[in-house]
């Protein structure tokens, strides 16, 4: 493992970007004030510059060097949730490069949780930014095999930290207006956070998540995503089209004839990848009562459907 540290901490000083392992999934990361390589993640990904990133501290006192007027909720947070899969939007401090925040005067915060990650962050000196660490638009990486899948050849040091435990992306709240607003969902869930707070937390303007990043479409597979709500829907269209090249995922697998998946959370962007690479067509999605209310699982599922 200190082979491994120090290798990443000798990529980063030659401003090369390194790939993190975190518990959510794999990063794409640079130093926030280094411009040279936080360019380079952008253009590594193909990511849009007005898309914001992610702001890795090993240390709660990291924070003063990249955020300014820091309310108390940040702190209540921090300590209930640090390291975790939550992010939190501040005000910017002056001295980040616009770059990093993706033209914003805000900037996202997290303690990623992974041992490795968070030795590298500490013997850094400054936060690491880091997206996730796919190609924009694919599945987000949740093993380092997805991530050579993407960057293979494209970056020169990739810490693999073996699967990542929860495999979807962190919750992303922002804590910059008077009301808390949660802009990502993710495994700590809005009403974690309100009873935490003490105060309800806010789901953006008109309900909607108002990241930035949900703007694109993403997650996706190739496969086209087909989402069913009846198993009779699924069994009618089974026997008009044939299950050739199709896969069902789905949350208690049935015994269908067709190539049928358990779908968890942890499993849904490595499923989506293995549906790829299989040259499967379409992906079936059974969406049963219980995924319905399954946030976190319904907006990534959602944005991999939509164009
Ligand atoms: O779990 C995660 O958060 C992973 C790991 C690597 O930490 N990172 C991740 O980064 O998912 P990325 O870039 O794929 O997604 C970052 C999300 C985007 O939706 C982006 O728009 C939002 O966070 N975001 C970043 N900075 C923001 C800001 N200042 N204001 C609002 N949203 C912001
Ligand atoms: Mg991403």
């Amino acid at each position: 493992m200190e082979k491994e540290i120090e290798k990443a901490l000798q990529v980063l000083r030659s401003h090369e970007p390194i790939v993190i392992p975190t518990e959510t999934v794999y990063g794409l990361a640079a130093p926030i004030f280094d411009e040279v390589a936080v360019r380079k993640i952008f253009s590594i990904k193909q990511r849009p510059e007005d898309n914001p990133l992610i702001a890795h501290i090993g240390k709660l006192s990291q924070v003063h060097q990249i955020a300014v007027d820091i309310p108390q909720e940040f702190y209540t947070l921090a300590e209930a949730f640090f390291p975790g899969p939550l992010t939190i939007v501040l005000k910017k401090h002056p001295s980040v490069p616009l770059v990093s925040s993706g033209g914003l005067n805000t900037i996202a915060v997290r303690m990623p949780c992974h041992p490795i990650t968070l030795e590298v962050l500490k013997r850094v000196g400054e936060p690491l930014v880091a997206p996730s660490a796919n190609i924009s638009g694919r599945p987000s990486p949740t093993c380092v095999e997805h991530v050579l899948e993407d960057l293979n050849g494209k970056v020169s040091c990739i810490i693999d930290g073996g699967p990542c435990v929860y495999g979807l992306e962190s919750t992303v709240l922002s804590l910059v207006e008077d009301i808390p607003t949660l802009l990502r969902p993710g495994e700590i869930s809005q009403e974690v956070l309100s009873a935490r707070l003490g105060k309800q937390v806010a789901v953006g303007a008109k309900g909607e998540f108002m990241s930035p990043g949900m703007r694109y479409k993403h997650y996706a597979p190739s496969a086209r995503i087909i989402l069913f709500e009846s198993l009779d829907e699924i069994r009618k269209r089974m026997e008009t089209e044939g299950v050739s090249k199709k896969w069902l995922l789905m949350k208690n697998p049935k015994n269908f004839p067709m190539q049928t998946f358990a779908l968890l959370r942890s499993n849904l962007y490595s499923l989506f990848r293995r549906a790829d690479q299989s040259n499967c067509d379409e992906i079936w999605i059974y969406v049963d009562p219980e995924m319905k209310k399954d946030h976190t699982m319904m907006n990534r599922v959602l944005k991999a459907t939509d164009l």
